[in-house]
């Protein structure tokens, strides 16, 4: 998607090198930054200069082609994706893109890995692409009928960022949002700050508002009242892990939304690309959920008057603090799931229905 007049990628090859847009420094800084060494690509993972699942697994497809530069080795392959499936355990496209990885490439002579690796890295970027490009196609139809019954625009709410930032481009949740955007249907964003790290206020709300995507900020507790008043149409969330049957995991709070969607009759939908479903788990609560640092929870990152990006603490010095990362939003509560194929029921059918070639 475009930043002022340049259209980026989240992640690209370029002169010999793999840069990135160095996410912790948005919407108040636009840094792109050189990933070189497999401890730049585990660090940029684990510290979140690079996150949301999609992107996540293709920054460790390019770790891989890196590493395989240096060294084509068997053993280097196996440490290298040992080392990068260590950074964040719950995103399930970490795994998804490594075993890619691993069985294009083990079969090769040691020689000719190196170019099949950023061969394949290419190619996982660009099928994210095209996935999510097509995950918008199948989600507008969605906002179309919604529009078609109503005066004004479509509103949808989103919580944390599953934009073209998350992906390598267009984004998971967006998708649908920015192909009605350009289709001329008016469409209005509910924005959840998305406590701790405010992926939808430093990020969703950058994105949208560098499209031209009329939006709005609101706290994370004010979802449940604008579903009770009406003034949301439809929830569009993006997935870290959806298992087989359906369960969605997905950056915390996103459950809490649920509930309120049902409560109210607002159609809850997660947008999933193919990479994101997890066919070797059933119950969502079999997945492994991220546990961060205090920190996050006890400080928060702002601008202050001088430009300095900095982070300001907010709870007494002495309170501790937990700071789960995602949650479980069960099958039960989802509308749909909007997948490339398709949209599909949160059911085992209905996923194994439109992925038979993938279902267990
Ligand atoms: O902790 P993050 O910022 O990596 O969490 C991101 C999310 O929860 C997104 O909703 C999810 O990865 C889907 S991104 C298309």
């Amino acid at each position: 998607m475009k930043v002022g007049d340049t259209h980026y990628r989240s992640i690209w090859f370029e002169n010999g090198e793999v840069r990135i847009i160095d996410q912790r420094w948005l919407p108040h800084e636009f840094r792109i930054v050189t990933l070189e060494s497999l401890d730049d690509f585990a660090t940029a993972i684990r510290d979140m200069w690079v996150r949301g699942a999609p992107l996540i697994g293709a920054t460790a497809a390019y770790g891989v082609a890196c590493a395989m530069a240096r060294d084509a080795s068997d053993g280097n392959l196996a440490e290298t994706c040992e080392a990068l499936n260590a950074t964040r355990p719950t995103a399930v496209n970490l795994r998804w893109a490594l075993e890619t990885m691993q069985t294009a490439l083990r079969p090769l002579p040691v020689g000719d890995r190196a170019t099949a690796a950023f061969a394949k890295a290419a190619a996982v970027c660009d099928e994210d692409v095209e996935t999510n490009r097509m995950i918008g196609v199948h989600g507008l139809e969605l906002i179309k009928d919604i529009a078609a019954k109503k005066d004004g625009p479509v509103n949808v709410l989103t919580h944390c960022n599953a934009g073209w930032i998350a992906t390598v481009d267009w984004g998971t949740a967006t998708s649908p949002i920015y192909q009605a955007h350009e289709a001329g249907i008016p469409v209005h964003v509910f924005v959840d700050e998305t406590r701790p790290r405010n992926q939808g206020a430093l990020l969703t709300a950058w994105e949208l508002g560098g499209h031209g995507v009329s939006h709005d900020l609101i706290v994370d507790n004010a979802g449940g009242h604008l579903m009770q008043r009406g003034e949301v149409d439809l929830v569009i969330v993006g997935t870290d892990r959806t298992t087989a049957r359906g369960d969605v995991c997905n950056k915390i709070g996103t459950y809490l939304k649920a509930l309120a969607a049902q409560d109210n009759g607002v159609p809850f939908y997660v947008a999933l690309p193919s990479p994101t479903i997890d066919w070797t788990i059933q119950d969502g609560f079999d997945i492994p959920i991220e546990e961060r640092g205090g920190a996050e929870v006890t400080h928060v990152q702002g601008k202050l008057a001088d430009g300095t990006v900095t982070q300001v603490q907010i709870s007494p010095d002495t309170t501790g603090a937990r700071n789960p990362a995602f949650d479980v939003t069960p099958a039960r509560l989802v509308s749909g799931l909007i997948t490339e194929r398709g949209i599909a029921a949160a059911s085992p059918d209905g996923l194994a229905g439109l992925f038979p070639d993938r279902a267990a």
